[in-house]
């Protein structure tokens, strides 16, 4: 066990898996380009939270389980071919399709860090990033420190180095999914 609890075990059998995160995570970005998770007013994860979860639960798990990027475009299971036309008549107000879809995509395309690691104590990362965290420019940092979280995990959480940045990388996104005003966005 580290610090935060984690079994050593586990960090190694995930280490494994990063570069196959890393590779596909390069490539939804360049499918859906760098353009911030929320281009609405909106906070997408408690968008999701009232409206899509009581059917598909959360939404990493829901994205990693049933969808797939695919030459640039995001799949489902049950909707290859047009799971956009699928979404704008599923729940989703014209605006949100594009942002949800691209969360969804980043879902798909981040190994779940967070939840492993730091769920115990954080409950999810759309809660943490709302009450903990918030943006300097494009940095996060913690509200209560000041201090960049790629600093802070040097010495907590128990992720490995090469960790770190996924994990600073997702809260970047999640921030500003749920928070796209603080980012100017
Ligand atoms: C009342 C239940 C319900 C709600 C609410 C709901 N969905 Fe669904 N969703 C389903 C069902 C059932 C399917 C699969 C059947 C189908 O494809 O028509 C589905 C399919 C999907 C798929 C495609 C999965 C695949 O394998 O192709 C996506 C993506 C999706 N939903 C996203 C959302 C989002 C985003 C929201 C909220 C804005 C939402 N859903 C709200 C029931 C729901
Ligand atoms: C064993 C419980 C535990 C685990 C696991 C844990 N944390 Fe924490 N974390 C805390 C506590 C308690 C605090 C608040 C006290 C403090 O600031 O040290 C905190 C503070 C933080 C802060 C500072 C917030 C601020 O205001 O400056 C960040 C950032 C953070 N955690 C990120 C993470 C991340 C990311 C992970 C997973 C890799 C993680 N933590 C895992 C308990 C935990």
């Amino acid at each position: 066990m580290d610090k935060a609890g984690i079994p050593m075990r586990r960090k190694r059998r995930l280490g494994a898996s990063l570069i196959g995160w890393a590779c596909c995570l390069g490539a939804a970005i360049a499918a859906f380009g760098a353009a911030p998770a929320a281009d609405t007013d909106r906070d997408l994860h408690r968008y999701w939270d009232t409206r899509c979860k009581d059917c598909h639960g959360d939404a990493g798990p829901f994205a990693r389980r049933t969808l797939q990027v695919q030459d640039g475009r995001l799949i489902g299971t049950h909707h290859e071919q047009n799971l956009d036309l699928f979404l704008q008549h599923h729940y989703l107000t014209a605006d949100l399709v594009a942002p949800v879809t691209r969360m969804l995509a980043a879902q798909v395309a981040t190994p779940p860090l967070f939840a492993q690691h730091c769920s115990a104590c954080h409950t999810n990362a759309a809660d943490f990033a709302r009450k903990s965290l918030t943006l300097r420019g494009d940095v996060p940092v913690g509200l209560r420190s000041g201090r960049p979280v790629a600093d802070f995990l040097k010495t907590h959480g128990g992720l490995a180095p090469d960790e770190i940045p996924i994990v600073v990388e997702t809260l970047k996104r999640v921030l500003r999914e749920t928070q796209p005003a603080r980012d100017g966005s």
